[in-house]
């Protein structure tokens, strides 16, 4: 860790934020201001979360939805426990993982998958639309009639051609970019609301929680 990271960071407040409320990252603020924006969590929703480690999101998520609700968090790397978190190490894009997910109906599948960055732009937009689509076929097979997917992807011109597979299955498809995003990431996010499954297949997903506070507060 360069000396001019470790700076960076003590000046940042989103990371700052995350330490004092017990938030494993500083990407926790991105869903929570997700969560405001588009009423994603809440009680007893069952939620699956791709690229998990090392867990903001997951300790995010399992504080919204609770004891009746379920977080399953993926990632290639281990997650320290997090308590009502499932963690399954597994490899998005490995056909097994569905498998081992188990029959769960998911209300809403996040990804946060990052790829390893090259610094070449086209390379790093491709491979992060590569992880979109990745995440997308799982969610296909395990995502409840009128859940939500959620996927982080550098910007650039393919992303149009992912709202275009995602568009007929959902009901509206939004962009966004969090404020805790960093002005010099090209990340953004696809918010895909009101899964339309294929006939026969999925239940019905629990009700919205509502309410616009956020969960969370970052001192600037
Ligand atoms: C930006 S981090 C996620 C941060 C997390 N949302 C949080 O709040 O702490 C991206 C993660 O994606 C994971 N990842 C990237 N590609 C993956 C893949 N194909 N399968 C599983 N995990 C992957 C990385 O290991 C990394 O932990």
């Amino acid at each position: 860790m360069g000396r001019r990271f470790v700076a960076e960071r003590r000046r940042d407040p989103y990371y700052r934020a995350a330490q004092d409320q017990g938030l494993r990252s500083r990407a926790a603020f991105k869903l929570d201001f997700l969560d405001r924006r588009f009423r994603l969590l809440a009680p007893g929703r069952r939620v699956l979360d791709l690229g998990a480690a090392p867990g903001g999101w997951a300790v995010v998520a399992a504080r919204a939805v609770g004891r009746s609700g379920a977080v399953v968090a993926v990632d290639r790397r281990p997650i320290d426990p997090i308590e009502g978190v499932r963690r399954v190490r597994g490899e998005v894009g490995d056909p097994a993982l569905a498998e081992r997910l188990g029959a769960v109906r998911f209300d809403l599948v996040l990804s946060d998958l990052s790829p390893r960055i090259s610094g070449a732009y086209a390379t790093d937009h491709a491979r992060s639309v590569a992880l979109v689509r990745a995440a997308w076929q799982l969610a296909l097979g395990c995502l409840a009639p009128g859940g939500t997917f959620v996927a982080k992807v550098f910007d650039g011109e393919l992303v149009a051609d992912l709202e275009q597979e995602l568009g007929p299955r959902f009901e509206r498809v939004d962009r966004t970019k969090p404020p805790a995003s960093r002005d010099r990431s090209s990340e953004i996010y696809l918010v895909a609301r009101r899964f339309v499954p294929v006939p026969g297949r999925g239940a019905p997903v629990a009700p919205g929680r509502g309410g616009e506070a956020p969960l969370y507060t970052v001192k600037g």
